[in-house]
C-alpha cells in the first residue's frame, strides 16, 4: 500500500472531488456556503450565535476575553449546566422517549435508556457521589469498560460540577495511578472486570496495589460487569449496584461558570509524563454542539455510532458531549470488531439500522484486510454518512470505506482534531464540501488555520509546513493541569499569537488541507497518541536497560508500529526472553498499546553532538531506507554498528 504521507502519490493521482449527491445535500443541515460567509464576516458574532443553541442560567457578558493571551476566555460570567442542556431541557422540548443511549455487549446484551430514563440514572449518580462527600470542583477518576455507566458517572459529574478525568480502560493499572495522582482524585469509578474477545479482563482487583498507593482517593465505586471476584477494602470499596438503589433520582443541577472546569484528559506528549488537558464548560459544549450538528448532519431519527472508546477525546466529543447536547441517539457497543466474528459491526449497524458511522482509519484497513466477504453478509443500506478520525486516512482505505460500507452513497466526513482543540476543527460539511479522497479539506466555519514555513509565513501550495489555528476558538484546552508553563511552550512559543498543533501539512491549489501527521516526538498508532519519550522511560525503569530510544515504524494497518532500540547494562545480555520481558514491561507501565512491536539491542544510540537522540535515523534504518545527512552525529560509526545489528536479526 502507498503511503498516504508520501505527497508526491497524492499530488500524481488527484482525484475529481466527489460533488454532494443532489438527494443528500437537499435535506442536509447545510447545503451552501452561508454558514462560511456568515462565519467570515464576523467570526464572534457566529459564536455567539451557536451559544444561543444553549440553555443558560445567565448569559455571558462577552464572547471572547482575549486580554491575557494564550489564557483565553469563552462567554465570561455565563452560566449553564451540561447535564441540563442535554437532559432536562430535551425533556422539557419532548423528547423524554425518545432514546438517548443504546449499549449492546460483548454477549450480545443490550440496553436503551431514553432521555427521561437517563436523567434518572444521572440524577441517582450525582446524589451517590454528593452522599460520598464529592462537591463542585473535586476530581473524581473513571477507568470503565464500555458501559452505559460510564457516561453515566460523566454526566452525574456535570451535574454536580465535579470534574471527570477518564483513563482509557486499557490503559495500565501503573498509568491508572500516576492520571489518578496527578488530577488529586478524592474517588474512582472502575468495574469488576471488562469483557475482551471472550474473555474477563480483571479491572479491579487488577488495580488493588496501585489504589493503595493512592492515598487521596477515598472511595472506590465498582460496577459489577463480569462477575469477577476481588478483595473489598471496607470502608473504600463500594458497590455501585447498592449504592444506585438506594439513591433519589432527583438532582437539582448546580449551575456551573462557562469558564469552570469540566474535565481533564490525558494525553501523551513528547516527554514521559502525560499532559492533563483541561476543558471548561461553556466554550466546550457550544464547539461540541456545533460540530456535531453540522458535520454529523444531525437529523431527528438518526442513530449515531462512533466506535471510539470513552477513554479518549473522541469518544468525550463525539459519543457524549456532541449527540447529546443535540438530542441525538447515541449507540456504544463493549467489545471490539472481530469477535465473535469479523463481521461484528456489519452486524449491528444491520441489527440497529446505524445512520450514521464514525470511524478510525486504522480499522478501516484492517477491514480491507480482513476482506470484502465480512461486509456483504450484512445489509448496510441504512448508513447514510461516515466519519474518519485519529490519523490521515490514505486515499485507498477512503474509497474503500466509500464504495464497501457507504455503498458509494455515503459522503465521508475526514474530520482533523485533537485532545487540545476539543472539537472537530478541519473537516468537509457533508452536504456542500466536494471531497477529495484524503483531505480533510478545510476549516470549519469559525476556524481559522493556516500552514506556516520555519519563519511564520504562510506556505504555497504545495509547500510542506505546520498546521498552526489562527485564532482562539470555543472548545480550546485552557491549560495544562498543574503546568501552565509547558502548556505556553507546547503550544503558543513557536509562533506567539498562534496555537502550534504538532501537525505537518499542506495546501494543494484548492486550498484543500493534506495532513501529514506529528512533527514531534509523538506517534501515532492505531489512532491512538503515544509518546516516544513515554515508552522510553517505560523501558529504562526496568533494570536491564541503560538507554532506549523508540521510533515508529510507518505500518499497514496501525500507522505507526513503536520500535525500540535499547542499550543494555553491564551483565546483561540481549536474548528473546529479554525482548519478550522488555515488552510486557511496557505494557505494565502503560498499556497494550504502548507494547513495542520490536525491540533491538545495540551498543550504543546514535546522537547529535548535543545529546539528541537521532530518531529520523533510527526510522530509517528500521524502514531500510538510505541514510540521510548524518554529519551532525556525535559517533557516526554506531549507525553501521547499528544497521549491522538490525539486518542480522
Ligand atoms: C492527532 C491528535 C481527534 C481525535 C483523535 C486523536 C492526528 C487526528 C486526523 C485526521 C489527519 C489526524 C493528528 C493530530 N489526527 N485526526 N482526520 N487527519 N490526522 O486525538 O490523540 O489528540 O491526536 O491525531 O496528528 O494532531 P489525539
Amino acid at each position: 500500500m502507498k503511503n498516504r504521507q508520501d505527497d508526491d502519490y497524492v499530488k500524481e493521482n488527484q482525484f475529481e472531488p466527489l460533488q454532494p449527491a443532489a438527494n443528500f445535500a437537499k435535506t442536509a443541515q447545510v447545503n451552501d456556503d452561508s454558514l462560511y460567509r456568515e462565519a467570515k464576516k464576523d467570526r464572534l458574532a457566529f459564536w455567539a450565535k451557536m451559544a444561543d443553541n444553549l440553555t443558560w442560567n445567565n448569559k455571558w457578558e462577552r464572547i471572547l476575553d482575549d486580554d491575557n493571551p494564550p489564557y483565553y476566555k469563552w462567554f465570561t460570567n455565563g452560566k449553564l449546566n451540561v447535564s441540563e442542556n442535554f437532559l432536562d431541557i430535551h425533556i422539557k422540548n419532548g423528547l423524554g422517549d425518545k432514546k438517548a443511549l443504546i449499549f449492546e455487549g460483548e454477549k450480545g446484551d443490550s440496553l436503551a435508556l431514553t432521555y427521561k430514563q437517563l436523567l434518572e440514572e444521572v440524577c441517582k449518580f450525582s446524589n451517590v457521589l454528593t452522599k460520598l462527600g464529592i462537591k463542585k470542583g473535586d476530581t473524581i477518576t473513571i477507568w470503565m469498560p464500555m458501559i452505559p455507566e460510564a457516561i453515566i458517572a460523566m454526566l452525574g459529574c456535570t451535574r454536580i460540577g465535579a470534574i471527570h478525568s477518564v483513563v482509557f480502560g486499557g490503559f495500565s493499572p501503573e498509568a491508572l495511578k500516576d492520571r489518578i495522582l496527578d488530577s488529586k482524585s478524592k474517588l474512582v469509578v472502575t468495574a469488576d472486570g471488562a469483557n475482551r474477545r471472550g474473555k474477563v479482563i480483571p479491572m479491579r482487583s487488577a488495580a488493588d496495589q496501585v489504589l493503595d498507593q493512592c492515598p487521596g482517593v477515598e472511595k472506590v465505586v465498582i460496577v459489577n460487569r463480569t462477575g469477577t471476584s476481588y478483595n473489598s477494602k471496607s470502608g473504600r470499596d463500594l458497590s455501585w449496584s447498592e449504592l444506585m438503589a438506594d439513591a433519589d433520582h432527583n438532582f437539582e443541577p448546580v449551575t456551573m461558570d462557562a469558564e469552570d472546569p469540566l474535565f481533564i484528559l490525558y494525553s501523551s506528549g513528547t516527554t514521559g509524563k502525560p499532559k492533563g488537558i483541561l476543558h471548561t464548560t461553556g466554550g466546550y459544549l457550544v464547539g461540541v454542539k456545533t460540530t456535531f450538528r453540522y458535520v454529523f448532519d444531525h437529523r431527528e431519527d438518526d442513530l449515531y455510532w462512533c466506535t471510539a472508546d470513552i477513554g479518549w477525546i473522541t469518544g468525550h466529543s463525539y459519543i457524549v458531549y456532541g449527540p447529546l447536547s443535540n438530542g441525538s441517539s447515541t449507540f456504544i457497543y463493549e467489545g471490539t470488531p472481530d469477535y465473535p466474528g469479523r463481521d461484528r459491526f456489519w452486524e449491528l449497524i444491520e441489527k440497529y439500522q446505524v445512520t450514521v458511522f464514525y470511524t478510525a482509519p486504522t480499522a478501516i484497513r484492517s477491514f480491507m484486510r480482513w476482506g470484502d466477504q465480512y461486509v456483504d453478509m450484512r445489509d448496510l443500506s441504512s448508513l447514510r454518512l461516515l466519519g474518519s478520525v485519529g490519523e490521515p486516512i490514505n486515499p485507498e482505505a477512503w474509497l474503500w470505506y466509500h464504495e464497501h460500507i457507504g455503498k458509494g452513497k455515503c459522503p465521508i466526513v475526514d474530520t482533523w482534531w485533537q485532545t487540545e482543540t476539543g472539537m472537530i476543527m478541519i473537516t468537509p460539511l457533508p452536504g456542500v464540501t466536494p471531497l477529495k479522497p484524503g483531505s480533510a479539506s478545510w476549516a470549519f466555519p469559525g476556524i481559522e488555520v493556516d500552514v506556516f514555513d520555519d519563519n511564520g509565513n504562510p506556505t504555497e501550495a504545495g509547500q510542506r509546513g505546520f498546521l498552526v489555528i489562527k485564532s482562539p476558538w470555543p472548545a480550546m484546552l485552557r491549560t495544562l493541569h498543574g503546568d501552565p508553563e509547558r502548556f505556553e511552550n507546547t503550544y503558543w512559543q513557536q509562533y506567539p499569537g498562534f496555537y502550534f498543533t504538532g501537525d505537518g501539512a499542506w495546501k494543494d491549489q484548492d486550498g484543500y488541507l493534506w495532513i501529514m501527521g506529528r512533527v514531534d516526538d509523538v506517534l501515532n498508532v492505531s489512532g491512538h497518541r503515544i509518546g516516544t519519550m513515554e515508552v522510553e522511560s517505560a523501558l529504562v525503569e526496568h533494570p536491564s536497560a541503560a538507554e532506549a530510544a523508540v521510533i515508529g515504524k510507518v505500518h499497514e494497518i496501525k500507522g505507526h508500529a513503536i520500535t525500540a532500540f535499547v542499550t543494555l547494562k553491564e551483565g546483561y545480555e540481549g536474548s528473546e526472553e529479554l525482548v519478550q520481558e522488555l515488552k510486557s514491561h511496557v505494557g505494565k507501565k502503560i498499556g497494550a498499546i504502548a507494547r513495542p512491536e520490536e525491540i533491538f539491542f545495540t551498543y550504543e544510540l546514535p546522537k547529535t553532538r548535543s545529546g539528541k537522540i537521532m530518531r529520523r535515523l533510527l526510522r530509517d534504518i528500521a524502514e531500510q531506507r538510505d541514510l540521510g545527512d548524518v554529519t551532525t552525529l556525535m559517533d557516526p560509526q554506531v549507525v553501521a554498528s547499528i544497521k549491522e545489528g538490525y539486518t542480522e536479526k
